[in-house]
């Protein structure tokens, strides 16, 4: 059976969390491809929030495999914690969690090389979530980094202190150097833990199920427009957010990807530093931030808000072959008046739907039209005809425009404010 892809299509945040909760019932399996920490999930229901950092958002289902592939970097430290917190809702990890060995392994001294290397950009920093993922990638490109198999090693303690006196030479470099024992204390306590989980070759483990006919749902972290090649770089995040990185980060080939289905708010948030050519700066931002409770999920951060984008959807749409459109997050718009879509820029003077390739240098702008707004609150609606015209308008326009449908429409922060149309 073919692997679905379920990725975010802005600067993440999208909603993928939720969706994937919802969507899981449908799947056997549920893996994450890429990503760490950095990520923030959020899955509501029963009148409970929980928020998922590393671990597959199809955890809360007890028949589902979830398996964390090796294009993840873990935090043994994040992880010990998220596994803790689901044993307070009796959720068991044993026989539905498994990770990848060759997952990346992040040490405490990556956290700190973020804050240096971020701390030495000054004006410039990237904004990152200070998870250290940057330098986890860094080392693990660079063929220096630790994996999770390597804990299982008689001698991992001699490679962990290898790459920590490497990594203590470079924060020396930067003025960079605090004291992080306490945090060593408890990686190694976190060590201990994930032994007792249940590591395995998860590539063998996928192409198994794909044999056997499971269904499996890959999961992305962040947003296309975070993407280290195709994102707005160099404000990204440092792995392959898009559909290719499902394929890389699971050992899935190509051939074997069936759906991919992107997420996208009906408008844009973004959090950290980085070009985002529709943010509102005034009044109508601060608003949508405050509605749609715009803060992040890792960071607790603001997140910067502007209207929906069509020229970085459709690049969206292309990079990853979307095949299903979901809209998240409808419900905020209410009672804005008129909306706005952007559906071109003005590059040097010139219409165009295409994205410069550099947003930070480019002299352009977005270009948009106006829309009617709904003035009903619409996340008890159930049925797709039972929305307001104005909703289907906003919808089918923006459906014409990408050339793909949209099946599923959010409503609300719960599982079941949710509302499907046509799909399969
Ligand atoms: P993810 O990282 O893509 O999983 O998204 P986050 O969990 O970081 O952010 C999405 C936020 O929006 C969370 O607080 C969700 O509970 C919330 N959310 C998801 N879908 C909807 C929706 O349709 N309407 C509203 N109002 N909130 C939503
Ligand atoms: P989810 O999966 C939103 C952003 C950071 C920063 C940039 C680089 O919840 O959608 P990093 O720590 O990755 O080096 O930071 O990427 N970022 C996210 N923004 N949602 C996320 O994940 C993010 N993960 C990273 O704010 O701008
Ligand atoms: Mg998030």
């Amino acid at each position: 059976m073919a692997v679905d892809v379920l990725l975010g299509l802005q600067w993440g945040d999208e909603g993928k969390g939720k969706i994937v909760d919802v969507l899981a019932p449908k799947y056997d399996v549920i893996a994450r491809f890429q990503g760490g920490p950095n990520a923030g999930h959020t899955l509501e229901f029963d009148g409970i929030k929980h928020v998922l950092h590393q671990i597959p958002s199809g955890i809360f289902h007890s028949s589902i495999i979830n398996i964390i592939g090796n294009g993840v970097v873990l935090d043994p430290i994040i992880f010990k914690k998220e596994v803790e917190a689901l044993s307070k809702y009796n959720v068991d990890i044993n026989g539905r969690l498994f990770i990848s060995k060759k997952a990346s392994l992040i040490l405490p001294s990556h956290s700190q090389l973020d804050a240096a290397y971020e701390s030495s950009k000054g004006e410039k920093k990237i904004g990152s979530t200070l998870k250290g993922i940057g330098p986890t990638y860094q080392d693990k490109v660079a063929r220096l980094g630790l994996r999770v198999g390597d804990i299982l090693s008689p001698d991992f303690k001699a490679k962990y202190n290898a790459l920590k006196e490497q990594h203590l030479k470079i924060l020396e470099f930067y003025n960079y150097v605090h004291d992080f024992s306490e945090k060593e204390e408890a990686f190694f306590k976190a060590i201990d833990f994930l032994k007792d989980c249940q590591l395995i070759d998860s590539e063998y483990v996928i192409n198994k199920h794909i044999k056997s006919g499971a269904k499996i749902l890959a999961e992305g972290a962040q947003g296309s427009l975070l993407d280290i090649d195709f994102g707005s770089y160099p404000f990204v995040t440092s792995s392959n957010t898009t559909a290719a990185g499902a394929c890389t980060g699971l050992g899935i080939a190509p051939g074997n990807i069936g759906e991919v289905y992107g997420i996208f708010k009906a408008y844009c948030t973004r959090v950290g530093s980085g070009p985002f050519p529709t943010e509102l700066l005034e009044e109508t931002g601060e608003r949508l931030r405050q509605v749609g409770h715009e803060f992040g999920a890792t960071t607790g951060r603001p997140r910067r808000c502007g209207w929906l984008d069509l020229p970085a959807l459709k690049y969206a749409i292309m990079i990853n072959k979307v095949t299903s459109l979901f809209m998240m997050k409808g419900d905020v718009l209410t009672d804005f008046n008129p909306l706005k879509i952007c559906t071109s820029y003005s590059v040097d003077g010139k219409p165009t739907d295409e994205l410069p390739h550099d947003l930070i240098n480019s002299n352009y702008s977005p270009v948009f039209s106006d829309f009617s707004g709904w003035n009903v609150p619409i996340n008890k609606i159930k049925t797709y005809e039972a929305f307001p015209k104005e909703v289907h308008q906003y919808i089918s326009f923006i459906e014409k425009e990408v050339n793909v449908p949209i099946n599923l429409i959010s409503t609300g922060p719960d599982r079941s404010e949710t509302v499907l149309k046509d799909f399969k």
